[in-house]
């Protein structure tokens, strides 16, 4: 009887792969933090967390409140046709995808932010070992590290692939050897590149969806970052798989991409994207998360139709994440660790030890910004090719940037005259 029992007795079991994960990124860098105080009488500037700090657009409002009658509704998981629709039809807008060939109603899914998404899908394609070999999950790295999770708690083998500036900040895919793909059930793509912005073009891309085909894994392509770039639109991998199969009846097979408006329309309290592709893939998916999601809710997921739908804030967007470059381009281009990327809104900056770098910036100027080391998994012999690093997000406004990358500046860039045209806010 339990009343009889002493409780320590009756501790949980929990996950024993969560023994595997290391606390994230964020918790380890209040950690690292906790013990060092910014400098008195200056304001702290956080730069870590990838969150756009610029409104959505405010027609949002409008539209939820049109649709306050369906709090009451049960959200499923297929969403509605019309976010279909809008979703689908942007897909198609920004990808020029062949007219008739991209069917939202069997494609495409809304999700409860990528996030989510992500994590799921390793449930989805990873099968327990069975006493056979055990699945591998590629991995980029550095990384977002909900792919990691995913990959881990679903029980395969995470296998990291280093992108570095040797590799273009993209993994090196001739390095993968066949006895890795050849039990690879999943490979997480991101591109433009969390953190470095990197973007696969449509050769590197080809090659991603042949290996996927050739040995039977589900290729995710994380396109969250697609929106945010300099001047030219990265190119989709719907975009090139539709090349690659011109006629054929199945063009999207073996891979699916995910879009976010987290970042695409600074919406990131909404916790909306879409997850879009193979349709074998996207079915079994949507059964799944009958079991397992609470689904968007539906005024929610009616203004996140009139944001696919709507382009002029996302040309506004990337005037501003235009600008904030050019801010810290103007504070920090003369540093040799500094790359401008061709998208995303983080500067990967290398600085020698990132740790000790992010304890000094805060300690000294009160910014605080993510050492690389935390985004990126060691190598067995315990060498972290992103410690040199740290993570810069550039997602307040202009005046906000500018203040942080010019006090980072005074610390790794001391007696410079930084170049300080002045920054047009848009
Ligand atoms: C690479 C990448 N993918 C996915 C996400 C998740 O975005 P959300 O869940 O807000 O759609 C993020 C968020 O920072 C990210 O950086």
């Amino acid at each position: 009887m339990i009343g009889h029992t002493p409780l320590s007795e009756h501790r949980p079991g929990l996950n024993r792969r969560l023994d595997h994960l290391a606390a994230y990124p964020f918790a380890r860098l209040a950690d690292l933090l906790a013990d060092v105080a910014p400098p008195h009488g200056m304001k702290p500037l956080s730069m870590v967390v990838g969150e756009p700090q610029r409104s959505p657009p405010s027609f949002i409002h409008e539209v939820m409140a049109a649709h306050w009658q369906d709090w009451n509704k049960y959200p499923l998981p297929i969403g509605t046709k019309d976010f279909r629709a809008a979703a689908g039809d942007w897909l198609v807008r920004r990808y020029g995808l062949p007219k008739g060939r991209f069917d939202p109603d069997t494609s495409l899914l809304p999700v409860t932010g990528t996030r989510e998404a992500l994590f799921q899908l390793a449930l989805l394609v990873v099968s327990p070992a069975d006493g056979g070999a055990t699945p591998v999950v590629l991995l980029p790295n550095p990384l977002y590290p909900v792919y990691q999770g995913a990959g881990l708690i679903a029980g395969a083998e995470p296998v990291f692939l280093d992108a570095t500036a040797e590799t273009g900040h993209l993994p090196d895919l001739t390095a993968i050897p066949d006895s890795v793909l050849e039990r690879t059930v999943l490979f997480y793509l991101c591109t433009p590149a969390n953190p470095q912005g990197a973007i696969a073009d449509s050769a590197y891309l080809e090659q991603a969806i042949r290996l996927a085909r050739h040995h039977g894994f589900v290729l995710a392509v994380d396109e969250c970052y697609a929106e945010i770039y300099g001047h030219t639109p990265p190119i989709g991998a719907l975009t090139v798989a539709a090349a690659l199969d011109p006629a054929g009846p199945a063009p999207w097979r073996n891979l699916v991409v995910l879009h976010s408006l987290s970042k695409r329309s600074s919406a990131a309290g909404m916790r909306s994207g879409f997850i879009a592709g193979d349709p074998t893939v996207i079915g079994a998916f949507q059964r799944l998360r009958s079991y397992s999601l609470a689904g968007t809710p539906l005024p929610l997921l009616a203004a996140a139709a009139a944001l696919w739908r709507d382009e002029d804030h996302v040309v506004e967007t990337r005037a501003r994440y235009r600008a904030a470059f050019d801010a810290a381009e103007a504070a920090l281009g003369q540093h040799p660790g500094f790359v401008r990327p061709p998208a995303g809104f983080f500067l990967w900056l290398e600085v020698g030890d990132g740790e000790r770098m992010a304890q000094r910036l805060w300690a000294e100027q009160g910014v605080r910004v993510l050492p690389g080391a935390y985004v990126t998994a060691p190598s067995p012999d315990g060498r972290n090719h992103g410690a040199p690093f740290v993570r810069i997000a550039l997602v307040h406004d202009i005046p906000i940037v500018a203040d942080a990358c010019r006090r980072i500046a005074q610390l790794l860039l001391p007696g410079a005259s930084p170049h300080l045209p002045s920054v047009e806010t848009p």
